[in-house]
């Protein structure tokens, strides 16, 4: 049991992976396998409202994907205060952690699926594109989520083809 270590890791793939503002032992950059990225997630509390959730990344299961991420060395204590589980739903999956190399080591990861409540699933990108650009929350804008996330990717030379296409496809500020 992770909680039973003295650290373990923990592999973000979505705001974790620009916002680490907690303490860590070591970050590095890394990928899971058998997972895809995807903006399905709703956000009322965080990127969006009750009345406009905005659109936060998830993961689903896609047996050829690879996810790039940043995983973050942790005390147990750490992941009780970082609260990933309670909001939202989100669900605590072990998986293996690749980094450069291909040298994998296991891990955790919390993902939210259709089950919760927050759930949005999958849209026309075009129209996720639009949404994402209108939802506004309590820790900024939707766009700026969206735009932080590609951002963060391209610093360590991803390319992710569905955050790419959400943000080619972002209308202009004003513009939707
Ligand atoms: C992540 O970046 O991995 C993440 C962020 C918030 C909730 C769950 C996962």
């Amino acid at each position: 049991h992770f909680d039973q270590h003295d650290s373990f890791w923990l592999f973000g793939y979505g705001s974790l992976i620009w916002k680490a503002d907690f303490a860590f032992i070591e970050r590095r950059p890394a990928y899971i396998e058998g997972w895809a990225r995807r903006f399905w997630q709703g956000s009322h509390d965080h990127r969006g409202t009750p009345e406009l959730p905005g659109r936060v990344a998830t993961l689903t299961r896609q047996p050829d994907a690879l996810c790039y991420g940043m995983a973050y060395r942790i005390e147990p204590a750490v992941l009780a205060g970082l609260d990933l589980r309670e909001k939202n739903g989100y669900l605590r999956e072990r998986v293996i952690i690749r980094f450069d190399g291909g040298r994998g080591e296991e891990g955790l990861i919390y993902l939210a699926t259709e089950d919760n409540a927050a759930f949005l699933g999958a849209a026309p990108l075009k129209e996720m594109a639009a949404h994402i650009a209108r939802a506004h929350g309590p820790s900024g804008s939707n766009r700026e989520y969206l735009l932080n996330l590609a951002s963060a990717l391209a610093a360590q030379g991803v390319h992710d083809e569905h955050v790419s296409a959400l943000a080619a496809l972002l209308p202009a500020e004003g513009e939707y």
